[in-house]
């Protein structure tokens, strides 16, 4: 545990939005008196119709309801863009950096207008209406943030699914939202290499109930596709036949703006929803005070749209602030490994944002790929999406940041819209590692097992006590799931489902998570989706999924896996295991180490004990506990001699 700390940049204290001392106060105000707070903050968008009640909210088991801006009515898109136009029409609203480092451009407010009617019309022009799910599965180009806008212009709920998901994952997200139809592309291009989307649709199609009703397909690289016909529709034809006007739709503030798919302990991946002003306006401020954001920064988040923080913080906070933001197509090796920081310096980035997974690669490099760099425009630099380690901090903060940059380690997740723990650069003072205090309005607390509210310095499960604009309002069409899933833990509260240590400074350190969901590169993965793709092969007979510590990816995936009788372990079948598994649910959750079982560790009423499988894939096994009330503990002694971890 570092216990380095560091003060706030006498400029930064001088410039930024919030000094120690302000925070201080706006904190106490917005947790004494929320409807205040929020009801002010809330007018820092746009309304069609004014709202007079803040907050509608309940967390009581049974009838969990959050509700906020409820009687208002605005637009997304409209606050997003119209908005602007008046004073920023020729401001560039995105910066687009391609896979390839000789293609990148500049859309301005005007034209994102312009580019967002258009779109919107072709959705209508399909039948799409308020209400209807779309689903989007697009490269990082900027007609996803086209496509985005649109829908929300129309009141359309959009369903954005990562572009390495495979057939049956997208598949299954279509007919969950139960969305008639997707938008693509021919192709995705990242690191020079080409993404098959429209071939990944076509095969997802097969799969849909009913199929899908429309395919519009952007060209991207120009490369071969197969179209149907009367099902699949190329973008740029489509946009011809439309008209260039398209008025925003005036929607209930409570009305859905988008799903996103995300990752639980148990089945399915669930769809997360977000309604349209609260998010908004979470969205907006987060991103004001957390970058401290001024006119005229240029912001940078390296995130895909698939994920929530390419909602958040690439597309609708950025935006609805006016600024200008920098979405990037490629990956940060390519064409070499300087990518990120000569991006930096091309386009005179002043905010970076990126994930503690890319930061580990890199700093395996060594400093001379940055350092050759001028990275002189840069002013701050964020983390996110899983527990950033000192070492990585230190680089981050000391090469790539030269000492000069704060780090802003923001703790969020899918379900919470925005950022909830972090520092704001002009008032905190950081310790690497740590997320350290709660935003305005947010009220951390960490229980032990049975829900016992702990004090001061002390270890245990994070939950927020209350509720906040950009928090989800349900799991799409399962509102059963959403409250076991967030309120029945520790009634009352919302159950983050990590783990968190506070110091005395009051400081938060997020220690990950304590159900079976597993953080791969910043990438939630639910153990059970994994199992049940294994188990899927019709080698496998029985499989448990764990993570362990891995040095780049934080952590790894490590499969336990019997196979059926006659099936003997070798090393193509491993191969193909692997292979079955990025097939079924994508790239993402390929098996980092696969251990080939003769039997599993199991109570005597059949249970898998966990808790042995992951100190084994630690390589802790002796450290493993009382195996007394295995069913077999002979079992153990085979696993831990074939384990595939030795450090
Ligand atoms: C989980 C949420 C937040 C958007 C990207 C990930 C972990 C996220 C941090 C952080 C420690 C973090 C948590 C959380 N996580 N940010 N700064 N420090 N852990 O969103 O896919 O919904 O994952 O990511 O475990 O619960 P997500």
């Amino acid at each position: 545990m570092s216990e380095t700390i560091y003060d706030v940049p006498a400029a930064w204290a001088e410039k930024a939005w919030v000094t120690d001392a302000q925070y201080k106060e706006m904190y106490a105000a917005s947790i004494k008196d929320p409807d205040t707070f929020w009801g002010e903050h809330g007018r820092r968008i746009d309304w069609f119709k004014p709202y007079a009640k803040v907050r509608n909210v309940s967390y009581k088991p049974g009838e969990v309801s959050i509700k906020w801006y409820e009687d208002g009515t605005t637009n997304v898109a409209y606050n997003c863009v119209d908005r602007h136009l008046a004073t920023r029409a020729n401001q560039t609203a995105i910066i687009w950096e391609g896979d390839d480092p000789a293609e990148s451009r500049t859309i301005t407010y005007g034209q994102l207008h312009a580019e967002v009617c258009k779109f919107a019309n072709v959705l209508k022009a399909h039948g799409v209406r308020k209400g209807d799910r779309v689903t989007i599965y697009l490269p990082m180009i900027p007609e996803a943030a086209y496509a985005m806008l649109a829908c929300a212009r129309i009141g359309a709920i959009h369903s954005v699914v990562f572009g390495g998901f495979s057939p049956d994952s997208l598949s299954n997200r279509i007919e969950d939202a139960d969305s008639r139809v997707v938008i693509t592309a021919d192709e995705g291009l990242r690191g020079g290499r080409a993404v098959p989307l429209k071939k990944n649709v076509d095969a997802a199609d097969d799969k849909v109930k009913g199929g899908i009703g429309a395919v519009i397909v952007v060209r991207r690289t120009g490369g071969h596709v197969t179209m149907k016909p009367g099902r699949d529709f190329w973008y740029h034809e489509e946009a011809e036949k439309v008209s260039g006007h398209c008025p925003p739709a005036e929607m209930q503030a409570e009305d859905p703006l988008f799903i996103l798919y995300t990752s639980g302990s148990t089945g399915k991946p669930k769809g997360v929803l977000h309604s349209t002003a609260g998010y908004l306006v979470y969205a907006a401020i987060t991103h004001q005070y957390v970058f401290d954001y001024h006119d005229g920064d240029i912001y940078w988040c390296t995130a895909d749209v698939g994920w929530v923080t390419g909602h958040s913080y690439i597309l609708y906070g950025p935006l609805a602030n006016g600024a200008t933001t920098l979405m990037f197509e490629g990956i940060p090796t390519y064409p070499t490994i300087s990518r990120f920081w000569e991006v930096i310096d091309k386009h005179k980035v002043n905010t970076f944002y990126t994930a503690p997974t890319a930061i580990r690669s890199l700093m395996g490099a060594g400093e001379e790929p940055v350092k050759k760099t001028s990275r002189a425009s840069l002013r701050l630099l964020g983390s996110v999406g899983e527990p950033i380690n000192p070492e990585a901090w230190e680089w981050y903060h000391r090469v790539v940041g030269e000492g000069r940059c704060p780090v802003v380690d923001t703790w969020w997740q899918t379900e919470t819209g925005g950022i909830l723990i972090t520092p704001l650069p002009g008032a905190t003072r950081l310790k690497p590692g740590s997320a350290t205090r709660p935003f305005f309005g947010i009220r951390p607390e960490i229980v032990d097992t049975e829900g016992k509210v702990l004090e001061g310095a002390c270890e245990g499960n994070l939950v927020i006590a209350d509720s906040w604009p950009g928090q989800m309002r349900t799991v799409y069409g399962d509102h059963k799931r959403f409250e076991e899933t967030y309120f029945a833990t520790y009634p009352n509260k919302y159950f983050t489902g990590d783990g968190c240590r506070r110091d005395a400074d009051g400081y938060y350190w997020i220690t990950g998570r304590v159900d079976d969901v597993i953080n791969v590169s910043g990438h939630r993965m639910g153990t059970a989706e994994v199992e049940s793709a294994l188990v899927a092969h019709p080698a496998v007979s029985e499989a448990a999924v764990v993570g362990y510590p891995h040095d780049i990816k934080g952590q790894g995936i490590y499969a336990y896996v019997t196979l059926m009788t006659g099936e003997s372990p070798s090393e193509d079948l491993r191969k193909e295991l692997v292979a079955h598994v990025r097939r079924e649910i994508g790239p993402i959750a390929s098996p980092d180490l696969i251990q080939f079982s003769p039997g599993l560790p199991k109570t005597r009423s059949g249970k898998i004990m966990r808790r042995i499988l992951r100190k084994i894939a630690e390589d802790e096994h002796g450290a493993l506990g009382d195996t007394s009330t295995l069913a077999d503990p002979a079992v153990v002694d085979d696993l831990v001699a074939n384990r595939q971890n030795r450090r």
